[in-house]
Parts: structure tokens; C-alpha cells; sequence
């Protein structure tokens, strides 16, 4: 598969993206819930492809409807996108995608039931479909800031199997890549699920880019070593002042950027802005189990009964970040006042 989740006669094919890279197993499904027990124990992860996969998990949720009443039909619809809704609460890409399968239950209220599913479906493979041109714009605007011969370090999975399409910061790495740039990427393990060990090392071995892998706390004496050019990351959700929520550590990784004078730059759809957030203060932090810190995949490495904080993600501040590349351009600071413009 050459994307983390396909539509395939009225179900869903993806990637089980726990086993990677030693496996590579594909689950087929129609049933919604299983899609959203798979969004909570990453099996579908990355803020974009979260959002389509909930999209098609509310199409899959009502297909089965077989009653007339509308009333039951829509109540049907909030059970579904209420179960989908609880998975994940940080990437804001799952809120807007269950927002907009709404707009489309509302647009066509007055429809048939049948048509109304057929109206879900085609919203759902449209925000699929878009999510893949989001992608490619992204890395069209990103690959303008890429030196020609540049070295970039990133953090966590921002790639093809975090979205429909591409990737976020890796289609940036990939448009300049296959445009003829040398490029060399530093790929943070990224503790404690080693996205980057386990699925960006592997997507960019894949696509024959050179890549390093560095554990986590290694990042700054890399920069204090070798010569870094960027640092690019995704998100999964932009305040209005473009302070940014991403996997736990890329604050770390900003501020040790900035202290060797490297630009450090979010790649996110606008999807990913949630524009009713005036600061990343506002933004909802996910805590994952305690057991993704004292135990090494099924091995304890921890005393028991250690207290733990296991926060997915962090909030960087927006002073620290020098641009936010988007598929509608690269926004600048000051992001009060510019991320505003950018909402459609
Ligand atoms: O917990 P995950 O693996 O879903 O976290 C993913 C990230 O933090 C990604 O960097 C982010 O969603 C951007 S994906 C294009």
C-alpha cells in the first residue's frame, strides 16, 4: 500500500500501524467501531488521517441504518460521531472532520435516507480526496525554503501514514527529494512510541532518503555537531496565535533549534488550525497510559508502582517557530494577526 488507508468497496483498508516496521499488516473493516478502537491504540494515527478515517467511520456507522425515521436516523449519526469524537482529544483534524460530515447531514436533511448516505459517502471520500491535494500543496510551498543541499531534522511521523496523502513535514522532505535536492534527514526516535524509529525511518528508507536516527536526547549535540539546516515537524492542532500542539517533545526540539540559529518550521494543514483558540493554553492534552513510559513493547522497564506523566503532546510557543507552511503558503509571524487571513 502506498497509502495508510484506502476506500475499497464500501470499506476501509489500512495499515496496522502498531506492527511497523517489522510487519506490515492490513485491516479491512466496515464496522465503525472497530475503526475507532484502532484510531485510540494508533493503529490509525497522525492528526489528517485521523479526520479521514473518522470521516468514512460515520458514513460506515449509519450505512446499516435500516429504519424510515429520520429522527432515529440522526440519532443514529451522534451515537456514531459521539464514539468516533471520544478516541483522541489533542488532533483538532478529527473535530473538523466530524464537523463537516455534520454540514452535509444538515445540507441534506430533507433528502431521502438513502440519498443522505450517498451524500456522507461522497463527503467523506471528498475530504479523503482533499486531504491528498493538501499534501502535495504543502510540499510544493515547504520545498521553496529547502536549500539545495540541506540536512533537517524532524520529530515523530508526519508522513504518508499520519494523512490521505503525502505526508506534512515529509512531503516537504519528499517534493524536495525527488526535485533533485540532496537531502539529509536526523529522525528523532521519539519517545515513548517511537513514531520515528519505528515509521518515518522506515517511510524515508522506503523512499531511498538518506536518513539517521538519533535517540531523542541526542538532537542538540547533533546540531552542536553536524550542520542542520531546518527543522520541520507537523501538528495537531495551531491556536489563533500559532503556538502548536505536537507529539511530546518537539518543544524541546524548538527550543534547542533555536539556540543553534536553525529555522524551525510546523507543516500542517488549515485543517489543523483550530481557529476558536485564541492560545495554545486552550489547547487538550491527551494522557496516555502510564504503561507507554514503564514498559518497553510488553517489557517493564520501570519499578512498579513509579508514578508517571505520560502527556502525548506539547504546546510550542509561537515565538519560536519561524513559519507554518500550509497548502495556502508559508504564514509568518505575526501569527495574531496572520493565521486569521488564511481561514477560508
Ligand atoms: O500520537 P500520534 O502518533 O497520532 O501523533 C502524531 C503527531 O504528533 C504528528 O506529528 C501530527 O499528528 C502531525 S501528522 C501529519
Amino acid at each position: 500500500m502506498d497509502r495508510a488507508l484506502e476506500w475499497v468497496e464500501d470499506r476501509v483498508r489500512y495499515i496496522d500501524q502498531t506492527q511497523l516496521p517489522l510487519d506490515t499488516i492490513i485491516i479491512e473493516t466496515e464496522n465503525y467501531l472497530e475503526i475507532a478502537e484502532d484510531i485510540k491504540r494508533l493503529a490509525i494515527r497522525g492528526a489528517p488521517l485521523i479526520g479521514v478515517s473518522a470521516a468514512y467511520g460515520i458514513y460506515l456507522g449509519i450505512k446499516n441504518f435500516s429504519g424510515f425515521n429520520k429522527e432515529d436516523f440522526i440519532n443514529s449519526f451522534k451515537t456514531v460521531s459521539h464514539t468516533l469524537a471520544s478516541t483522541r482529544p489533542t488532533a483538532v483534524n478529527l473535530f473538523w472532520a466530524i464537523k463537516e460530515m455534520e454540514k452535509t447531514l444538515n445540507e441534506s436533511i430533507k433528502l431521502s435516507i438513502p440519498e443522505i448516505k450517498k451524500n456522507l459517502l461522497e463527503k467523506a471520500l471528498y475530504i479523503h480526496k482533499d486531504d491528498i491535494e493538501r499534501c502535495r500543496l504543502i510540499g510544493e510551498y515547504g520545498n521553496e525554503i529547502v536549500p539545495y543541499k540541506a540536512t533537517i531534522i524532524t520529530h515523530c511521523n508526519a508522513g504518508f501514514l499520519a494523512v490521505g496523502g503525502d505526508g506534512t513535514a515529509l512531503s516537504v522532505i519528499y517534493k524536495a527529494h525527488s526535485s533533485g535536492k540532496d537531502i539529509r534527514v536526523y529522525a528523532d526516535e521519539t519517545r515513548p512510541l517511537l513514531q520515528g524509529a519505528r515509521l518515518t525511518a522506515w517511510e524515508l528508507m522506503n523512499r531511498n532518503i538518506d536518513v539517521t536516527l538519533i535517540a531523542d536526547n541526542t538532537a542538540a549535540f547533533t546540531m552542536k555537531k553536524f550542520k542542520i539546516d531546518l527543522a520541520i515537524t507537523g501538528a495537531d492542532r495551531i491556536a489563533l496565535n500559532g503556538d502548536a500542539a505536537n507529539k511530546i517533545g518537539t518543544y524541546n526540539l524548538a527550543i534547542i533549534s533555536k539556540k543553534h540559529n536553525i529555522p524551525f518550521y510546523i507543516a500542517a494543514p488549515l485543517s489543523t488550525f483550530d481557529f476558536c483558540l485564541k492560545s495554545g493554553d486552550e489547547i487538550p492534552i491527551e494522557e496516555r497510559a502510564p504503561e507507554e513510559v514503564t514498559e518497553g513493547f510488553g517489557k517493564r522497564i520501570a519499578p512498579p508502582g513509579v508514578k508517571v506523566y505520560s502527556p502525548a503532546f506539547d504546546v510550542t510557543p509561537n515565538e519560536l517557530i519561524t513559519g507554518i507552511i500550509t497548502e495556502k503558503g508559508i504564514i509568518y509571524p505575526p501569527y495574531s494577526e496572520n493565521i486569521i487571513k488564511f481561514k477560508s
